[in-house]
């Protein structure tokens, strides 16, 4: 028997393997290839930070150009996706988005070319399924990128100016070394499976409340939180319960993420007054007073989305159409290098029983 070696429930600051893609800093800095993830919000396009995540490089003029066209180019769905979704009026777009993306007629054979396809066709699978769900005609997005063509698709049309935001919450979500839904992707690719299945592990992974779909979950709760007092009264309630507080608390942010400082920043520029953040920024105050509780992305990044008029069915799309980039990074890291993720387990049932 080899040695065995037991580590920490939901593998808490375990290190797994090794990872050049992203990492934390010692400073609290979430890092893409080397670059401070909110350094690439602030002066980066979404293409460009995408094509450093997977290409390791930023990208010089031509390749900027050549792969910004390359994800325009496949961002349309083919024409019978879009009539299957017409018949299954599908309301849970995430579910939705999964198995069309298994279903999705591919011509490409190279492993590249899925993964092209695969990042660039969430944005309007995401309009798509609502659409096709509430029975309203397909919007095809308009926009010079990526994410103004989502944010075209899926906001309200009020907030146009504020296109910049968005692209900036997208960069913030694209890659977080190795997360809930990037490790179950590489499980899956470290079995030598296809990217389309891989992807598929990664999507089902980042749709529960702990990971993903805690940015759907936040506004359930702050819009009713009018004064300091309803903030005190809902954490109270909440710890004395042993509940969690959708947007608060992270694996490795214990003092404060990076992400959700960044976004709150921006909030403040463009809705200071904005009910929810004062809301948000209440609750963060007592919970961190109270608990030491930072908050996390998700919690400004559904503020974020609301003010900029966006559906909440859309805020777990949005961070799957931007972390699916950080997928196809990890996923040629692990076949690349590769060593079948098979653990063991403690075994603590009967033995020997008999018949
Ligand atoms: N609300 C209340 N208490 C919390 C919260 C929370 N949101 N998060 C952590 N705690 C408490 C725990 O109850 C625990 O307290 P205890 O030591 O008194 O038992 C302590 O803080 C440590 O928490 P763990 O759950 O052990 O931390 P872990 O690293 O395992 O979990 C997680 C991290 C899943 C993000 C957790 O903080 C959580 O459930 N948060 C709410 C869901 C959420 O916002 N998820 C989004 C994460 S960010 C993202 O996916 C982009």
């Amino acid at each position: 028997m080899a040695e065995i070696v037991k580590v920490a429930k939901g593998l808490e600051n375990v290190v797994v393997d090794k990872t050049a893609i992203a990492t934390t800093s010692s400073s609290g800095d979430l890092l893409y290839r080397g670059y401070k993830a909110i350094d690439l919000a602030e002066k980066k396009s979404f293409e460009d930070t995408a094509f450093l995540i997977i290409n390791g490089k930023l990208p010089n003029e031509a390749e900027s150009l050549r792969f910004k066209q390359a994800i325009r180019n496949n961002m349309k769905i083919d024409h019978s996706v879009r009539e299957i979704m017409k018949i299954n009026k599908e309301k849970d777009l995430m579910r939705n988005i999964r198995s069309m993306i298994s279903l999705y007629p591919y011509a490409e054979k190279d492993q590249q070319g899925l993964f092209l396809k695969m990042d660039s066709i969430i944005p309007q699978l995401s309009s798509d399924t609502h659409n096709a769900f509430n029975g309203k005609p397909y919007k095809d997005g308009e926009g010079d990128g990526y994410s103004d063509t989502f944010f075209s698709m899926i906001s309200d049309g009020k907030h146009k100016d504020n296109a910049r935001s968005f692209q900036k919450l997208m960069i913030l979500y694209m890659e977080h070394e190795f997360n809930a839904s990037t490790f179950a992707l590489r499980v899956a690719a470290s079995t030598l499976t296809d990217p389309v299945s891989a992807v598929c592990s990664a999507l089902a992974t980042l749709k529960g409340p702990l990971h993903g779909g805690a940015n759907s979950e936040v506004l359930e709760y702050l819009g009713s939180i009018k004064s300091k007092d309803d903030a005190k009264n809902y954490v109270d309630e909440k710890i004395l319960k042993g509940e969690k507080i959708m947007g608060f608390g992270h694996r490795v942010y214990k003092r404060r993420d990076p992400r959700a400082q960044f976004v709150k920043g921006e909030l403040k520029k463009i809705a200071p007054d904005y009910d929810l953040f004062q809301a948000a920024e209440a609750i963060e105050d007592y919970l961190w007073e109270k608990k030491n509780l930072p908050a996390n992305v998700d919690l400004y990044a559904a503020i974020l989305m609301k003010f900029l008029g966006i559906d909440e069915s859309f805020y777990l799309p949005v961070f799957a159409a931007s972390r699916i980039y950080g997928w196809n990074a990890h996923y040629f890291e692990q076949v690349n290098n590769n060593k079948i993720i098979r653990p063991a387990a403690e075994y603590v049932g009967p033995e020997n029983l008999t018949l």
